[in-house]
This record gives C-alpha cells, sequence and structure tokens, in this order.
C-alpha cells in the first residue's frame, strides 16, 4: 500500500469512528422530575407534559396553533391532544416521534428517549384529556396472507411500496415498515400520522387490519423467486443491475473486437 493510500484509510477510519458515538448521543434532553415515582402514573404524566410536551401542545393539551417562541428560541406549535387517546399517545412515543425535535421536521423514528414507565404515564395523562380510542390489539395470526397483500395493494403500496420498503412523496418520506411492531402498525392505520392518510373501522375493519399486519411482517423474509431480490426495492435497482452486468459485456466484447481487428 503507498503512503498516500494508507493515509486515506486511516481518515476514512476515524471518521467512521466518530460518527458513531455522536449519532448515540440523543437529540434533546427530557426534563424530569427530581424524584420520580417508582410506578407510572398519572400524576408523572402530567409532570412529564409539562415539561416536554406543552411548549407545543399547549396546557392540558388544548394545542397550539400560531408558532410562539418557548424555552431556548425553539418555536412550539401542535395539534390539540384532547381525544386523540391512548392509542394515538402510544404509537408517538413508542416510535420515538416524539417529542419533535423542531415544528418545521416530519416526525421520524428516532431513539426512545422516556422509559418504559414515563411512556405508561404520558399515554395515560394523553388519555386521560378527553374520551379517545384504546391501544389497538392486532391478531396478525388470525389474519390471512393473501387478503393482506390485496388490502395492502389497494390502500397503501401507493406509497409503502408493494414490499413496504417506503420511498418518497412530494414534502415526506415515506419509512420503510420494517421497524414497526404490529401494534405500531395498527395505530398507523387508524391515526394516519403526518401525511398518511386515516383508515377507519368503516374502511378497514379489525379483520381487514389483522390481514394487513400479517403482510406487513412477511415482507421482511421476502420469498425471492428467480434469484437475487436486490433488496427487494422494485424495477429501479434491476434496471440499474442490468445495465451494469451489460455495460461490462460490451465494453468486453468491444475489446476482443478491437484487438481481432488489430492482428
Ligand atoms: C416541537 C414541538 C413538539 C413537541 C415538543 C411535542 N410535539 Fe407532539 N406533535 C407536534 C406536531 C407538530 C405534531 C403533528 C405531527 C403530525 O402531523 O404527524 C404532533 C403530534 C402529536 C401527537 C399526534 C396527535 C394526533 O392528532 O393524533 C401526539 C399524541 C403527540 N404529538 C404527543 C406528544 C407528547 C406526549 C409530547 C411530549 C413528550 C410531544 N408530543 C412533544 C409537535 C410537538
Ligand atoms: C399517502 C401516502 C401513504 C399511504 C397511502 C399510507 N401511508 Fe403509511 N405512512 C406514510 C407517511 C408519509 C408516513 C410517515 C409519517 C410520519 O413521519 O409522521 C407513514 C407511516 C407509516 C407507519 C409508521 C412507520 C414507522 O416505522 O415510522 C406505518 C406502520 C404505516 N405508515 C403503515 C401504513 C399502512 C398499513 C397503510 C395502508 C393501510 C399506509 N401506511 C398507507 C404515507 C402513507
Amino acid at each position: 500500500m503507498t503512503r498516500t493510500a494508507r493515509v486515506i484509510l486511516l481518515g476514512a477510519l476515524a471518521a467512521l469512528g466518530s460518527a458513531a458515538p455522536a449519532q448515540a448521543q440523543p437529540q434533546s434532553g427530557i426534563v424530569r422530575p427530581t424524584q420520580e415515582p417508582s410506578a407510572p402514573s398519572l400524576e408523572l404524566g402530567s409532570q412529564l407534559f409539562a415539561g416536554n410536551c406543552a411548549s407545543c401542545h399547549g396546557i392540558g393539551g388544548a394545542g397550539i396553533q400560531a408558532p410562539r417562541p418557548g424555552a431556548g428560541e425553539t418555536l412550539g406549535a401542535g395539534p390539540p391532544l384532547r381525544g386523540v387517546g391512548a392509542l394515538s399517545a402510544d404509537f408517538y412515543l413508542r416510535t420515538g416521534y416524539m417529542p419533535l425535535g423542531s415544528i418545521h421536521s416530519q416526525p421520524e423514528r428516532e431513539r426512545v428517549l422516556f422509559s418504559q414507565k414515563e411512556i405508561g404515564s404520558l399515554v395515560s395523562y394523553v388519555a386521560s384529556l378527553g374520551a379517545g380510542p384504546a391501544i389497538p390489539r392486532p391478531q396478525p395470526s388470525q389474519g390471512s396472507l393473501g387478503d393482506g397483500l390485496t388490502l395492502f395493494t389497494e390502500h397503501c403500496s401507493g406509497c409503502h411500496q408493494v414490499v413496504a420498503q417506503g420511498g418518497f412523496l412530494t414534502g415526506a418520506r415515506v419509512p420503510a415498515l420494517q421497524d414497526a411492531t404490529p401494534t405500531e402498525i395498527a395505530e398507523a392505520v387508524r391515526i394516519g400520522p403526518y401525511l398518511m392518510p386515516h383508515f377507519p373501522v368503516s374502511q378497514i375493519n379489525d379483520r381487514q387490519l389483522n390481514s394487513i399486519v400479517a403482510y406487513v411482517l412477511s415482507t421482511r423474509h421476502p420469498d425471492d423467486h428467480g434469484g437475487w431480490g436486490i433488496g427487494n426495492l422494485g424495477p429501479f435497482p434491476e434496471g440499474i443491475i442490468t445495465w451494469l452486468i451489460a455495460i461490462i459485456a460490451l465494453v468486453g466484447v468491444c475489446v476482443v473486437l478491437g484487438e481481432r481487428l488489430r492482428s
């Protein structure tokens, strides 16, 4: 290995090493009461809410419409939470979508900074703000994969792709569904987070939801008929790979022909 190559390699390794701890840092701290009770409680939920959520969702979850400066000059605004129920609070907290870092960003799956006890307390606090739906308990084993594929193709694949790898919409990133638990999938369908539409029971009933969940889980172990799946991303990467192979083959043919003509 030449000296320059060694320097480049060492530089790349150092950059990799420093990137890992930077990512492991929490994005924002969580405000906690000094003395936390040992069990989940409504009181703990209301304290955590006041410290971490009220700057955007308002006192008692009344919502803040026009963005206004909160602590540290960060802008606060968010929808009212009265009536969203345990279902929505559970989804947004377990995925790490909340607390949101900035009102201008799309909620995304992040490292969860609250403990189980804290999530339980916040969920019961948000549920206590107004009557709303409970946390769903989907039973994917009672669903049918065939129905799931049909329903997913009809309602979800336009955005999430048929193998649930996600993609892009104007103004939003559509996540892959590989990390969502069965409960989170059922919750997302009922809520419709961000630009996703929501699907009430009149549109997708609980039995159909079981089939959708079963189908999404099945996409994690795709069956690659016909050989190499190439990440199961569909025709685009398949086309690129075909071109790469074709280019190498064509250049090879040209070289051979050129040599023959010369001799
Ligand atoms: C920086 C502002 C901000 C902070 C802090 C914040 N939120 Fe949010 N929250 C939002 C915005 C904006 C939305 C709407 C996101 C969307 O459209 O998906 C939202 C959506 C939600 C929803 C979904 C509401 C619905 O209609 O179903 C819940 C539940 C929620 N937040 C809970 C919380 C909790 C609990 C906390 C504290 C741990 C918190 N949020 C902290 C801004 C914030
Ligand atoms: C119009 C496009 C669109 C359609 C249709 C759609 N989704 Fe989504 N979905 C999204 C977007 C955008 C998000 C990200 C939401 C956010 O960041 O707050 C999302 C998030 C999710 C999540 C959370 C994933 C995670 O790990 O963060 C699940 C689960 C989900 N969708 C399932 C479904 C299912 C099941 C269907 C069909 C019944 C469906 N979606 C239909 C756009 C869509």
